[in-house]
């Protein structure tokens, strides 16, 4: 069977990674880009990328030289004719999204699948558009598409079975690890990860404990591979307090995805992170790094809050119907490298325990942030666990 040809709307970050990882699997791509710096620039970091493969030994020149030969650069979208699968990925604004998905639809035929990579709108709204409104489906990478395993599969309403199948079943052939997301505000990880920094800054303004130390309990103690305030330094404080903006709004302003003041401030301040010097910690030349209170009982406490957070979210998610068990704890192992998946960790510590946890957190603030799922209480009654 041939490979079908496959379109990649916007030639940015993402967009660029995903054509890469499309033509890798040895299909025709064409890029586009309305702006034909973008192109050039897509262009020229690719080469980048397959120099420094090559060079490495990783792939042949062949290899290479086949890979950029498959892929097309224009900034025009007539271009996507003939396409079987194209992958939207440029700004995240619905009103655009809608005015390239028609215009998108036009020039394909109707067996066409339309995808976006969108972060936080609905697909069924970006979908709103079309006249087969049954081809639209939400494929979601992480960043860099290339090297990260996962993509959330997410159909709207709208989107046929056959669609949703076909869209899968082409990802996975890209030695992609997928799993199937309803198609709710931040969709797995973006949800599920929220307290991971939500519940950090929260303790850090309470006056428990400083960044580096919360940072230090939560790599040293729970293993993950970066501190929430590192990894919000590493994302961007203006780009990941939007994502938590964002998130809360969809949300109808549940108290669970509540933004942070601290977080806010830090942003407002120019205190982005890496990309500017400075976020919660300095990276000046000649920064001194802050020494964390290495004191296990106050790091276990940490530790312990953030992760009952997480799996308080986790359980919320398989209570409403979000994505199976299997498909949330890969989603956080391959999408944002948890150490262990949310619910088999609940499962080793004990349900009963987490529970717990939440309900003292909810007895000491009576805020409803610390509400503890209802799937935990009804796991507990019946003496259950997640696997
Ligand atoms: P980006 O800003 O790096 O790239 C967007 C590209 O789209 C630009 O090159 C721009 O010229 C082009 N563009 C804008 N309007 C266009 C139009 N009407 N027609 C054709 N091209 C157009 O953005 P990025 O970060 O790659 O994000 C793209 C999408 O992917 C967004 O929906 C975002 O939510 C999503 N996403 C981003 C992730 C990230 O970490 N950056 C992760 C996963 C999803």
């Amino acid at each position: 069977m041939s490979k079908i040809k496959v379109g990649v709307l916007g030639a940015g970050t993402m967009g660029a990674g995903i054509a890469q990882v499309a033509a890798q699997s040895g299909h025709e791509v064409v890029l586009v880009d309305v702006n034909e710096k973008a192109i050039i620039s897509a262009k020229e970091k690719l080469n980048k990328i397959i120099d420094r493969l090559i060079e490495k030994g990783k792939w042949t020149q062949d290899f290479g030289d086949d890979l950029l030969g498959r892929i097309k650069f224009s900034t025009e979208m007539q271009d996507f004719s003939g396409s079987g699968m194209i992958i939207e990925a440029i700004v995240e604004n619905v009103e655009v999204k809608h005015a390239v998905f028609s215009k998108m639809e036009a020039i394909v035929d109707k067996h066409c699948i339309l995808a976006s990579n969108t972060s936080s709108l609905s697909i069924a709204s970006i979908g709103s558009v079309l006249k087969n409104p049954e081809r639209i489906i939400g494929i979601h990478f992480f960043n860099p598409a290339p090297l990260m395993p996962l993509v959330e599969i997410i159909p709207a309403v709208q989107t046929s079975e056959k669609v949703a199948k076909e869209a899968r079943e082409m990802v996975d052939s890209w030695g992609k690890v997928t799993v199937l997301a309803k198609d709710t505000p931040g969709f797995i990880v973006n949800r599920v990860a929220r307290p991971f920094y939500g519940e950090a800054l929260r303790i850090y303004e309470e006056g428990v404990a400083d960044f580096a130390t919360i940072d230090w309990a939560m790599t040293e103690l729970g293993k993950f591979r970066m501190g929430p305030f590192t990894l919000m330094d590493y994302i961007g404080n203006d780009v990941n307090y939007t994502v938590t903006e964002t998130v809360f709004a969809a949300f109808y302003y549940d108290p669970r995805f509540k933004p942070s003041f601290t977080q806010k401030r830090h942003s407002e301040a120019g205190f982005y992170g890496r990309k500017s010097g400075r976020g919660f910690f300095d990276y000046s030349e000649n920064a001194i790094a802050v020494e964390p209170n290495k004191d296990e009982v106050l790091g276990n406490k940490i530790l312990k809050r953030i992760l009952a957070m997480l799996i308080n979210e986790a359980a919320d998610a398989v209570f409403l119907n979000v994505a199976t068990n299997e498909d949330i704890d890969l989603a956080m192992t391959k999408g944002v490298n948890y150490p262990k998946g949310l619910l088999k960790w609940a499962d080793e510590i004990g349900i009963e325990n987490v529970l717990n946890d939440l309900q003292e957190l909810f007895n000491e603030y009576g805020e409803d942030r610390y509400r503890p799922s209802p799937l935990l209480k009804k796991m507990v009654r019946e003496n259950k666990s997640f696997f």
